[in-house]
């Protein structure tokens, strides 16, 4: 449970007493192979209990002091381990043998993944028969699906990869995974054998993309074959054991219908937004993390008129564009000598030099917004972000915040101004404490008026009238009555709306 770095130090004399104690001094370093045997369980029951309060002082305090210029690490939050039985044996014997009999043929670069996948599983029916000890069909099949999961796959959690009804995967640690259905989270008991046995799968996640990751790069974005987002954080870092999360990627993104059925939006409001864009208005789509910005900016790009050239900017590629005239660029991180990183920023400036008749941003989170703005306020309107926030007017704070990171020493009015004249409508997104994830704001950026900029809020969520007995929200989106200045912007590009969008429903 100490993980890696513990099995390291093993037998340093500079070693803290209390992770000598948790380890016996005879247990061998775990072999590197793909399923390494879990710690003896002598390696439980000679730990010391955890401190009472946690606190680091105490746990030190119980225990000889350590040797000078040591590091000792936060203590380590004993979770649920998994407790060996005669399934685990069995699997773990017939992994085994698997390795010896299949070896190098599993690295075999020729080989295609269906070549690799059926060889495998040729040879673990081969091993299975083979076996002395009696095997009933469900543990056969359990065994074959988990070896196969693990050699192929990514380990324990692959079932829930490809489970489309899950949408986030969050592992904490080798033996606590939680999965995201319908935006609401559950426990599962799927748990990798160990540490190591989890770190190998990030590392395969990882180096699959060229990136690594180790105690000098200890945290990593990366992306599954898929296009579904990575991010893992090991230790010492992450102070339990290594953390990953998943944001899974559907290969069928969800659609403006998708969005009007789980009630994120009402179709009036849908038609608003894609008369919006149509219009060439400059929108940003807020939310905080999580609330499903990405999707939403997806579903407004598809408003896009399909004889538009469009180039999209993103940290890892998530939108899912089915125009059919796109360019996609993707930033990119520093080698392992801190040199070649491409910024959001250095692609947001170059794609102005690709004649683009509208911009897509994933994400504004740096000077970057700067760059965004002028592009917005120098003939590319019709561009599309967004940005982390925590409501409308927080939006535009935001805003002026990450501008000023540029370091330009531009006046806080002069960027207000230029806040202003840029953006147009911004599209505000909550995940609600149901679960269900809803527009809360349409709200269009007016004018500046004296320091200040107006905004005024066309669609706002309506909370009133509760919650029905399962705790879902009946909330809806409502117009306010008020009508957008933009409408005459709208109409330069051809766009006219019905004025009886913006009329009030009356219960
Ligand atoms: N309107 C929606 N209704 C239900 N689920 C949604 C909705 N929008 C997005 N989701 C789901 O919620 C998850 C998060 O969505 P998304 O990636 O769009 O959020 P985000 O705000 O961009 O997140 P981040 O801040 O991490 O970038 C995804 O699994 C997505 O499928
Ligand atoms: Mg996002």
């Amino acid at each position: 449970m100490r993980g890696a770095a513990g099995a390291t130090e093993q037998g340093s004399p500079a070693e803290p007493a209390d992770a000598r104690a948790a380890q016996p001094p005879a247990a061998p370093a775990p072999p590197p192979a793909p399923a390494a045997p879990p710690p003896p369980p002598a390696a439980t029951a000679t730990a010391p209990p955890p401190p009472a309060s946690g606190s680091h002082r105490e746990a030190v305090a119980t225990t000889p002091p350590p040797a000078p210029h040591v590091r000792v690490e936060a203590p380590v939050i004993q979770k649920r381990g998994p407790s060996k039985g005669r399934f685990d044996d069995l699997k773990e014997n017939v992994h085994e043998e698997l390795l010896i009999q299949l070896g190098p043929k599993l690295y075999d670069a020729n080989l295609s993944p269906t070549e690799l996948e059926s060889m495998v599983r040729q040879a673990l029916a081969d091993v299975m028969a083979a076996s002395d000890r009696p095997l009933t069909s469900t543990d056969r099949q359990r065994i074959t699906q988990e070896i196969a999961d693990d050699i192929l796959g990514y380990g324990p959690i692959e079932p829930y990869l490809r489970d489309d009804s899950v949408s986030e995967v969050m592992v904490n640690g080798p033996f606590d995974i939680w999965l995201e259905r319908k935006g609401r989270l559950t426990r599962v008991e799927a748990k990798f054998n160990d540490e190591a046995h989890l770190r190998r799968t990030i590392d395969k996640i990882v180096s699959r993309i060229g990136r690594r990751i180790d105690e000098s790069s200890p945290m990593v974005d990366a992306r599954l074959p898929d296009g579904s987002r990575v991010n893992a954080v090991v230790p010492p870092l992450a102070i339990d054991g290594s953390s990953l999360t998943i944001r899974k990627f559907s290969r069928d993104p969800l659609t403006a219908e998708d969005l009007i059925d789980f009630g994120t939006l009402s179709r009036k409001t849908a038609d608003f937004l894609d008369a919006c864009v149509r219009g060439r208005l400059n929108i940003i789509v807020s939310g905080g993390t999580g609330a499903g910005k990405t999707t939403t900016l997806n579903v407004l790009s598809s408003f896009i008129p399909s004889d538009e050239r469009i180039v999209t900017v993103e940290d890892a590629a998530e939108l899912q564009l089915k125009q059919e005239h796109v360019v996609r660029l993707e930033s990119r991180p520093a080698n392992i000598e801190g040199k070649g990183a491409v910024t959001i920023r250095d692609l947001v400036r170059n794609c102005l030099r690709m004649r683009p008749d509208r911009i897509v941003v994933g994400e504004v989170r740096d000077a970057s917004a700067l760059d965004m703005l002028q592009a917005m306020n120098t003939g590319h309107d019709g561009s599309i972000t967004t940005v982390h926030s925590n409501g409308p007017r927080d939006t535009l704070s935001r805003i002026e915040t990450m501008v000023m990171m540029a370091g330009m020493d531009l006046p806080m009015r002069a960027i207000r101004e230029q806040v202003a004249s840029a953006v147009d409508l911004i599209v505000h997104q909550a995940r609600l404490k149901d679960g269900t994830r809803r527009i809360t704001h349409v709200t269009e950026v007016e004018r500046m008026e004296g320091d200040v900029i107006t905004l005024q809020d066309v669609f706002l969520f309506d909370q009133q009238a509760g919650f029905d007995s399962e705790g879902r929200s009946l909330g809806s989106l409502k117009a306010t009555g008020l009508r957008p200045k933009f409408l005459e912007k709208m109409a330069f590009a051809n766009v006219v709306v019905d004025p009886r969008v913006f009329v009030p429903e009356t219960m």
